[in-house]
């Protein structure tokens, strides 16, 4: 057990080194997923590793690192996420995950040696009890692997820490347009309800602090590219809408609609979306089908609300221009929907900063909205352009 005095100088370590041990722990599973054998850059992340649990383990102490609910913990302290560690916490999250791994107990003395065996034996084996015998059968007994946990989710989440909350969101945000995404591409209808309630929690939590949020709009896959854009379009329009004073219940509303906005590319092969080169004419054109197609897969929603038919609005309308242009032809040329608007400022910042558009690299941040501000009037709506660029030339800083 561990008094106070001790106590707070373990949180300091948790918050310290957590972060850095989640981070380089996914390095090193991640690189063996792409390297055959042990290697320099393999053996730099057991080394980084190593180093972070010393002040933990020292010479005869232990480690437990959990997961619950997605969420990292080192014993009960939460290891918090800054917005660079995203990436890596999510991915050792959802590996984990795969593997029902609840708990990781690490026990001095390790070597760098027993956590790249650690490494291959998360990437090897199918759950928990089994990668619990690979390590048995190299004689690591060092490291113990347990199942899942189960917590009370308020246990996992401060909800008064508002930045807390915004990081868990975009996680979770990501893992259900990632559901949709994967659900529509098998043919089945949209069942948006999951994304429907953290919608309405990122429109609280912008609500509340919007710089923060939008920081991580900043954040691009290019292996993920869609589902990284589903949910930066979304958080871009709501900003949006915040400061044109749309209604929470409007804000929410225009929320789903920006995430379903590219629903239609569901219909598109992974490779052509992901193609790291420019796409030929044969791909644009199937490309130029997912307005269409995104009203059609709409269709489908099982309880058709104001929500689906504004959402098949923002899939239809999102590539027509403010003057007009842009593309599907449709037989009565209006100006798209202020909905639509909105969601077509959004997508064209974060495709353009992500390079998914026709050249396929990524434009700078600034250079992107100067793009928006000269073609403001043209492509874009003007009034709504200077709200946007306004809203993202004061908003920087993300910490
Ligand atoms: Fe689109
Ligand atoms: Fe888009």
């Amino acid at each position: 057990m561990r008094d106070r005095k001790t106590d707070d100088a373990f949180k300091e370590n948790v918050a310290r080194y957590g972060r850095l041990i989640v981070n380089h722990l996914s390095i090193l599973v991640k690189l063996t997923g792409i390297h055959g054998s042990i290697n320099e850059a393999m053996i730099n992340a057991a080394s980084r590793l190593l180093s972070d649990l010393e002040p933990f383990i020292g010479e005869e102490g232990e480690l437990s690192l959990k997961m619950v609910e997605g969420s990292f913990f080192i014993e009960d302290v939460r290891v918090k996420a800054s917005l660079s560690d995203v990436d890596n916490f999510e991915f050792l999250a959802g590996e984990f995950k795969k593997r029902r791994i609840g708990v990781l107990a690490l026990r001095a003395p390790l070597q760098n040696d027993d956590l790249i065996y650690l490494a291959y034996s998360i990437k090897g084996g199918v759950e928990a009890s089994e990668i619990q015998s690979l390590l048995e059968s190299k004689l690591t007994k060092g490291i113990a692997i347990g199942g899942p946990i189960f917590f009370d989710k308020k246990d996992s989440l401060d909800m008064s820490d508002t930045r807390e909350v915004a990081t868990r969101l975009y996680t979770i945000g990501l893992a259900a347009v990632k559901e949709i995404d994967i659900s529509a591409r098998a043919g089945k209808p949209i069942n948006a309800r999951k994304v429907k309630r953290v919608i309405h929690a990122i429109v609280d939590n912008i609500l509340k602090d919007e710089a923060y949020l939008l920081g991580f709009t900043t954040l691009k896959s290019f292996e993920n590219y869609l589902y990284n854009h589903m949910l930066n379009t979304a958080i871009l329009s709501i900003g949006i809408g915040k400061r044109i004073n749309l209604p929470r219940n409007q804000l929410s509303r225009l929320g789903m609609a920006a995430v379903l906005h590219d629903i239609g590319k569901a219909e598109i092969p992974m490779s052509i979306l992901n193609k790291p080169s420019e796409l030929d004419s044969n791909d644009l054109e199937l490309m130029m089908r997912h307005p269409v197609d995104g009203v059609r897969m709409l269709m489908r929603t099982k309880d058709l609300s104001d929500i689906t038919v504004i959402s098949m609005l923002a899939s239809l309308e999102h590539h027509i221009n403010y003057d007009r242009s842009g593309y599907p032809e449709l037989p009565n040329k209006r100006i798209p929907n202020i909905f639509s608007r909105i969601v077509s400022i959004a997508d064209c910042y974060d495709a353009l900063t992500s390079g998914k558009v026709y050249k396929r690299t990524a434009y700078s941040p600034e250079n992107t909205l100067r793009f928006i501000h000269d073609k403001s009037g043209k492509l874009f709506d003007p009034v709504l352009a200077r709200v946007f660029i306004k809203m993202l030339a004061g908003n920087n800083s993300t910490e």
